[in-house]
């Protein structure tokens, strides 16, 4: 990856001025000569994400104009620093104006994001979006802005760069087993103490929904758990998504339906991004990641529509439908999480394309038993622009979930409310759900804005991180 942050000031960097609408004839007054001049003759209105190159007496570069619009105010007006970071001439650059702490950090989040590209597949310099050969010297930099947070920028981009790649990988080279070393590479680089449970060994072990969704694969199914941190510390455990491709199993989805499943390992990705910020900020907890890693595929030992599974808590699972598969790989993984009793469980999965019918792509659905837990992450969400809302666990859709045969079933018997019956599932495995929080994201951007380029991508993660580090440190 190429970093086009620059961790030292240089007073020599161009300065891009953030400008509101309102503050342009101000701006005007105090840089008077070409710099004004040119700003008129281009009837430069600093409208929102519209910016300026602005030459000096030399003809040179003097200077950027970005437009704030009437805003200015809000975390996400800073977006438009990654769109600069694509736009400009190469070169080092630095933000003069008065940012406030978070926006700090955003404008250089943007910009940091802006330079991702997901390579892996292309041929040298087959990118043209910026003609460079990814040595750096080609690309517009920033130096790290006044107020910015240097060492919480780096963590955030590493985690953020991670899981991007981890979710654009295909399945072909993002099975069960690559996802499982990816965890154990993050794990190792952090010093923590990781095993990895695989194929039979899961039905000795007691991880029986596990095996079963992931068995007709010929990759197998695994269980990735790593621990870090002080044993003393304020117990955290994540848990994340791995189906790595879900065809559906023999409920098969479509075509459109499935053109997408590689990125059904998004809750994975988000939570071992997560964890990359969090030991790379050292928070003061004791942090436990646990990752089914699977692929829901067809074959003759594939489970069936029908089929009762047993699970690791205990309770038996009718299985209505085989492309509901999240919840059940999820269900041993959280009964694991929560034999341990830990402050706080949180989940992340690409659970229901219902989270998505209600929130749409960019707002993955939170539910907990907690009110403080929701009212937080939505606050910080909004703080940092990593936006999600609160769903809410209605008990008497459970109901909903119930068998003629087994203790549950893993569908609910109609089409309504499909995020929060999901949910509900899940709340069967975890003893006390004020202490747990479940995210249903969709691990995706579906276009193309600045920052945040279309393809995967760990939705929520910096809010995550920020509730982590207000509740414990
Ligand atoms: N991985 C999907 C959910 C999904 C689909 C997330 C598209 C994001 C985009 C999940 O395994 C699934 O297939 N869920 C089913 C559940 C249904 C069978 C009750 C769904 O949402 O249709
Ligand atoms: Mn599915
Ligand atoms: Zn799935």
């Amino acid at each position: 990856m190429t970093n086009n942050i620059e961790f030292n000031s240089d007073p020599a960097a161009v300065p891009i001025w953030p400008v509101r609408n309102r503050d342009l004839g101000a701006w005007q007054t105090d840089h008077p000569g070409s710099m004004s001049a040119w700003c008129k003759s281009n009837d430069f209105t600093a409208a929102a994400g519209k910016f300026l190159t602005l030459p000096g007496d030399d003809g040179k570069l003097a200077g950027v104009l970005l437009g704030l619009g009437d805003g200015g105010e809000k975390t996400r007006d800073y977006w438009s620093f990654g769109s600069l970071a694509n736009a400009l001439p190469a070169g080092l650059y630095r933000v003069e104006g008065d940012l406030s702490p978070i926006q700090a950090d955003h404008a250089a989040l943007a910009w940091a994001q802006a330079a991702y590209r997901f390579t892996r597949y292309r041929s040298e310099n087959a990118d043209s979006s910026r003609g460079g050969d990814g040595d750096g010297d080609d690309t517009a930099r920033l130096c790290l802005p006044e107020n910015a947070d240097g060492a919480y920028l780096q963590g955030t981009i590493k985690g953020s760069f991670l899981a991007r790649d981890l979710i654009n990988t295909p399945a072909s080279d993002m099975g069960p087993e690559e996802l499982a070393d990816a965890a154990l590479a993050l794990a190792a680089e952090f010093d923590a103490d990781a095993s990895v449970i695989v194929g039979e060994d899961l039905l000795a072990e007691n991880y029986p929904a596990i095996h079963a969704v992931g068995r007709a694969s010929t990759r197998p199914p695994r269980l990735i758990d790593f621990r870090w941190g002080d044993a003393g510390a304020p117990r955290l455990t994540l848990v994340g998504k791995g189906v790595c491709f879900d065809t559906g199993g023999l409920d098969l989805k479509g075509a459109a339906g499935m053109l997408k499943m590689k990125k059904d390992m998004g809750g994975a990705a988000t939570v071992l991004g997560l964890a990359a910020m969090i030991m790379a900020a050292k928070l003061p907890v004791a942090l436990r990641v646990l990752i089914p890693s699977v692929e829901n595929s067809v074959a003759g030992n594939a489970y069936r529509p029908g089929d009762v599974l047993a699970t690791r808590k205990g309770l038996t699972v009718e299985v209505g439908n085989t492309d509901a598969e999240g919840r059940i790989v999820l269900c041993d993984a959280l009964a694991e999480a929560d034999s341990e009793n830990p402050d706080l469980i949180i989940d992340v999965a690409t659970l229901t394309g219902a989270a998505r019918v209600a929130l749409g792509q960019d707002l993955p659905a939170i539910f907990t038993g907690s009110d403080d837990l929701a009212a937080d992450l939505i606050r910080l969400g909004e703080e940092l622009d990593d936006p999600t809302w609160r769903l809410p666990l209605f008990a008497p859709y459970y109901d909903r979930l119930k068998s003629k045969t087994a203790d549950l079933n893993n569908v609910s018997d109609g089409p309504m409310g499909g995020a929060i019956t999901a949910a509900l599932f899940m709340e069967a495995f975890v003893s006390q759900s004020d202490r747990w929080l479940h995210l249903d994201s969709y691990g995706w951007n579906d276009r193309d804005r600045p920052g945040r380029p279309s393809g995967g991508d760990g939705l929520a993660m910096r809010a995550l991180f920020a509730l982590i580090k207000e509740r414990f440190a």
